[in-house]
Parts: structure tokens; C-alpha cells; sequence
């Protein structure tokens, strides 16, 4: 470990959470990500180069998402990263490059016409990749901007096939104690596991990424596939996802499992709703270290706000 940096808030281990990550990240970037992100380059290349999908990348560019900021070096998203299951520090690289993405099984099951099994690069096969390029502001602050790659999560549902009566999916991400030595650890509910709403996952925002900066994801970006939710916190993006359940039941999150006062099922971004422990009114940029007014739904409220406005939802706590 490069850095050893203690935990922020010194709350105790059983009510860990994923900020001290965060917190982590931005020390790391005031102190020269660029050397560190140097050392891990070679792996992540090689990793690149033997992806059996390597050739379907860069895919096109889907112009309708645009940035209103630089989009985020790679050397600085990809050097850093929150990843549990490969340790509670920022710098995961080398050991999630441990987890084998081939062959990766996806499985369907649930309330589906006819539960299945898709390998990923059968899967990638079915889909039509494009890249989008997505904010993304993490729930303690800090915010980059970067080129997924993949497709759109309304496209995999269909794939899918779910039952008219599903009213959820819920995404669960490997199990695999040899290889991920963070999923030893006893007091989280692992594996991982994340949901959306049927109409959250059909929302044209929701992406699920097989592709980073125009190649592959690495590993430590949750390869072969993870979620992005652009207008929800950071935590919500799910990685290395091995299955989808489509459900009536409203799934329990990883971190609402471990600290539901403060990580709940929605975690939509509001600037005005702070977290029990700090404000969420601005971000901080990690490459520039530069700091920013935070907007309602990450600024994608014109794509999102109607999915919360049913009087059903009054009293849930749509922004934590
Ligand atoms: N998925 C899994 N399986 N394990 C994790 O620890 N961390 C989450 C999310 N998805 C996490 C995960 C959190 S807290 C964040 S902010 C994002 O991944 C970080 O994504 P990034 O490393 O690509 O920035």
C-alpha cells in the first residue's frame, strides 16, 4: 500500500463506509496521483490487449450526453478506485487485476418469462455498444468525468424479458473469497448487490459498462460489467455484476445493509439534502482538484425528476 490513510470520521469498522475511500482519493490526488497511476499502467494495458472484446472498442460516441467540464484523465480515474471486495483503500488496481473476467457468466432469473444464462461476450454480442460520456459525483463529494462505454440498461431488460408484475432488478456482483480477499471480511453482507425500479433501469440514463476510455474496462473499474447511474450517488454503480433478479420485492443494498441512516435505496444526488455527517451543496473535482456548485440529479433532472414525482413516493427518502 502507497498510502496508508486512516478512516475520516473514526467511526468503528462494523459501521464502515464507503467515504473513507473517498476521502482517501481526494489525499491521494493532492499528492501525486500521476506517479501512482504511472505504476499501474503496465497491468492495465495487458489486460486491455487480451480482452477477447477488445475489437468491438472504441465504439461510436453517442453525442445526446455532454459534458460541462473536462472530461477526467485516465491515468487519474483509473488509478484510483472503490472497490471492496480488493480492499478498503483507493489503490485496487493490482489486486482486482487478480479476478478473472473470462468466461463470465450473466444469469437471469426471477419473475422472467424464461430465467437464463448469457456468457458476457455472448452477451456483448446481443447488444450494440456506444460510448457516453457520464458525470460521476460520489457521495462524499468528489466528482469526475468520464467515457463509459456499453449499453443502454432499457436494452438488457428487454433481452431480459421480464414479467409484466416485476417491479424491481436487483444486481448482484461475484462471490469469491480466494480471489477477493476483502470478501473475508465478516461483518458485510457480501456479495455486493444494488437495485433499481423497473422504470429507473428502463430510464434511457441507465448504462451498463463493459468499456472505459475507449478499450475494455479495467478490472478495477467493476469489469466485465458494471452499472452506471449518472444522477445517483457513485455507490448505487454496481461492479463486476454476475446476476439480475427481477423482482416485486424491493431489494436491500450492500451499504443500506451496513448503514441504512445513511445510504438508503434511492440515493439520488440533491445538493440540498446534506448527509447526516457533511454537506453535499458543492464537489470537488479529482483531477483538478477544483470545486464545484453540486446540481439537483447530478444535472440530469431533465432526463430523471418525472420518475419521482408519483404521490406514492411521498415520504422516501429519495436523496440519501
Ligand atoms: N461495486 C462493488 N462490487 N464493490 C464496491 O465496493 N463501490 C461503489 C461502486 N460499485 C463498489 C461497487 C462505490 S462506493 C463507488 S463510488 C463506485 O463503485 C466507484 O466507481 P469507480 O471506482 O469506477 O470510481
Amino acid at each position: 500500500m502507497l498510502i496508508k490513510s486512516k478512516r475520516g470520521w473514526e467511526i468503528p469498522e462494523h459501521l464502515a463506509t464507503p467515504e473513507g475511500i473517498f476521502l482517501s482519493r481526494r489525499r491521494l490526488l493532492g499528492a501525486g496521483a500521476g506517479l501512482i497511476g504511472a505504476s499501474l499502467l503496465p497491468g492495465v494495458a495487458q489486460a486491455a490487449e487480451t480482452d477477447p472484446s477488445a475489437s468491438l472498442y472504441p465504439a461510436k460516441r453517442n453525442e445526446r450526453y455532454t459534458l460541462d467540464r473536462p472530461m477526467t484523465p485516465e491515468k487519474d480515474a483509473s488509478s484510483v478506485n472503490n472497490y471492496y471486495e480488493f480492499g478498503t483503500n483507493y489503490d485496487v488496481g493490482r489486486a482486482a487485476a487478480k479476478l478473472k473476467v473470462r468466461p463470465w457468466t450473466v444469469t437471469i432469473d426471477g419473475m422472467v418469462e424464461q430465467p437464463r444464462q448469457v456468457g458476457i461476450d455472448d452477451l456483448l454480442k446481443a447488444m450494440t455498444l456506444e460510448e457516453r460520456l457520464y458525470r460521476h459525483r460520489c457521495v462524499e463529494a468528489w466528482s469526475m468525468a468520464v467515457p463509459w462505454t456499453g449499453f443502454p440498461m432499457k436494452a438488457f431488460v428487454d433481452y431480459a424479458r421480464p414479467l409484466s408484475g416485476a417491479k424491481y432488478v436487483r444486481m448482484e456482483t461475484f462471490l469469491d473469497r480466494d480471489v477477493a480477499p476483502g470478501q473475508s471480511g465478516r461483518f458485510y453482507p457480501w456479495p455486493y448487490v444494488e437495485g433499481l425500479t423497473m422504470a429507473e433501469a428502463t430510464n434511457e440514463l441507465a448504462f451498463l459498462v463493459t468499456g472505459v476510455y475507449g478499450k475494455p474496462a479495467q478490472n478495477q473499474f467493476g469489469a466485465p460489467l458494471r452499472l452506471a447511474t449518472p444522477w445517483k450517488y457513485g455507490f448505487k454503480s454496481i461492479k463486476a455484476i454476475v446476476k439480475f433478479t427481477f423482482t416485486d420485492q424491493r431489494p436491500k443494498s450492500f451499504w443500506e445493509v451496513v448503514q441504512g441512516a445513511e445510504y438508503g435505496f434511492w440515493a439520488n444526488v440533491n445538493p440540498q439534502v446534506s448527509h447526516p455527517r457533511w454537506s453535499q451543496a458543492t464537489e470537488k473535482d479529482i483531477a483538478t482538484g477544483e470545486r464545484r456548485p453540486t446540481l439537483l440529479y447530478n444535472g440530469y433532472g431533465e432526463f430523471v425528476a418525472g420518475l419521482y414525482g408519483d404521490p406514492a413516493l411521498k415520504g422516501e427518502k429519495l436523496f440519501m
